[in-house]
């Protein structure tokens, strides 16, 4: 059976109070919409429609090729929103999966039991339910007799009885095609809302004598429509514990899952530990058995085995195996470290290559370099690498050491083995194993710090000590 889904993409989303349109708010650093095209892929559907309306290029350029779209230029309803797909996919046989872009966290292996639910019961329709302790604001499910589906209410057309079902309605449905959208030319906009609910369709399908089946959802939490920024907060939440629990059961230590924050795709390899107050975002990619945190905030940073990272914030690096990072340290985009390179406490490191075995221990800033293997950077040294127009690049060969406080004017070349004296100001290129020194000679006059007290003592007397 053909396999098609439509997602419900066209709402403003006002109670979110927002100037980003609702679908688009991320979870775990995915927006919405991303996690529910990304499940209805999962489910292997021939055709995806998205509809879009409020923020319609927004959400196109966001999903770009992964879906179809219908534009929904006027919100009247969910039930009129998958309307709009009539024109691409009415005259299609088979299976339809509506699902909401605002429900982030019904997952694949949930759509996927839920479709073969509906097609081994040869169901007209089949919605996801779930039995909330708070089910305000979501549509009720009413149940017949002998417990078969007879239509959905929402919660602002509810009686009092309707309002105490606890069973609710997620917002995905699988749906005959043909059927699906026969019925919704019978939807009128007769309701509190005044809107066309796809709802509805529920019910007319069950007075039409088709089977109407429900697919119970076991962990109610699946089913969190995000209306609100409350909801925005509960599915991050959840979300981040379900991301989590997949790291945690290949193998990774995560000291406090609940606060440890890592976007969907990152990789993190077995017996690694990270440390609470972590983010790892984007396509970051950690080796196995390393240490992160506390408090690493890391972008699209790849981490070799077994190096550790204290408090450091790293975006678009690449980190060997062995290193240790920080505490304190900022990596910029084009951070290259090799093998057993330590960069410690307060240092930036942007655009730079540094090799095997080197130090970058304390306070400095290493920018649009290329640095050797074994090289050792002194506390506070620096490379001046922009003359407020253009960057230069400074080149430290193999085994050199550069002083403490030492400012390498770029572009400059420091050969390999030389040494740099502390405190000098390099402008000139240093061959190989040569020393290089640049900074005034020190003088030395015996007893003057006495001379010096005794002057600043009489100024302040003279002024009655009020200098
Ligand atoms: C909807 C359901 C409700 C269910 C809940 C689950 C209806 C009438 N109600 O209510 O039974 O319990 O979801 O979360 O379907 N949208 C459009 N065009 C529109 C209106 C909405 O594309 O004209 C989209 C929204 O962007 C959103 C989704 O449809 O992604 C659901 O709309 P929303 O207004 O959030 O419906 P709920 O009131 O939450
Ligand atoms: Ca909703």
């Amino acid at each position: 059976m053909k396999r098609m889904a439509i997602v419900l993409a066209a709402g403003q989303g006002k109670r979110m109070k927002s100037k980003l349109y609702k679908v688009l708010h991320p979870v775990c650093g995915k927006p919405m919409v991303g996690h529910v095209v990304d499940t209805v892929r999962q489910a292997s559907c021939e055709r995806i429609v998205a509809v879009v309306g409020h923020g319609a290029e927004a959400v196109r350029e966001f999903l770009g090729e992964s879906a179809e779209y219908a534009l929904q230029a006027e919100q009247l309803g969910t039930g009129h929103a998958v309307s709009q797909a009539k024109p691409l996919i009415g005259a299609e046989e088979g299976v339809t999966l509506v699902i909401c872009g605002d429900t982030p966290l019904v997952s694949a292996a949930t759509v996927e039991a839920m479709m073969k639910q509906h097609a081994l019961e040869g169901a007209a329709a089949t919605v996801l339910t779930a039995k909330m302790a708070d089910p305000a604001g979501y549509g009720r499910v009413v149940r017949g007799t002998d417990g078969e589906v007879l239509r959905i209410v929402e919660h602002k057309d509810c009686s009092p009885e309707e309002a105490a079902i606890d069973e609710i309605n997620a917002g995905t449905y699988c749906f005959d095609n043909r059927l699906l959208f026969e019925a919704l030319d019978s939807v009128t906009n007769d309701n509190a809302q005044g809107e066309y609910y796809l709802t509805d369709v529920i019910g007319i399908l069950q007075k039409q004598g088709k089977r109407v089946s429900a697919c119970l959802l076991r962990d109610p939490a699946e089913a969190i429509g995000v209306n609100d920024r409350m909801a925005l907060g509960e599915a991050e939440r959840l979300m981040r514990l379900r991301i989590n629990a997949e790291h945690q059961a290949n193998g990774v230590t995560l000291i406090d899952p609940a606060h440890t924050y890592i976007e969907t795709g990152v990789t993190i390899g077995s017996d690694t530990v990270v440390y609470p107050g972590t983010i790892l975002r984007g396509r970051t990619s950690i080796g196995p058995s390393c240490v992160i945190g506390p408090s690493s905030d890391l972008t699209d940073t790849v981490v070799g085995t077994g190096s550790t990272l204290r408090q450091t914030v790293a975006d678009g690096a690449v980190i060997g195996e062995e290193c240790a990072v920080g505490p304190f340290a900022y990596l910029r985009p084009g951070t290259k470290l090799g093998r057993q390179v330590k960069v410690g406490d307060f240092v930036e490191i942007k655009n730079a290559s540094i090799g095997e075995g080197s130090k970058v221990p304390h306070l400095s800033y290493v920018g649009d370099a290329i640095v050797g293997s074994g090289v050792n950077i002194g506390c506070g040294a620096i490379t001046a690498n922009y003359d407020g127009y253009n960057k230069s690049v400074t080149e430290i060969g193999d085994n050199a050491f550069i002083g403490s406080n030492a400012n390498l004017i770029a572009p400059v070349k420091i050969g390999s083995g030389a040494y740099v004296v502390a405190g000098s100001t390099i402008t000139h290129n240093v061959d190989d194993n040569d020393l290089a020194i640049a900074r005034s000679r020190q003088v030395n006059k015996p007893g003057y710090a006495e001379k010096i007290r005794a002057r600043a003592k009489s100024i302040k007397e003279k002024s009655g000590g009020n200098s």
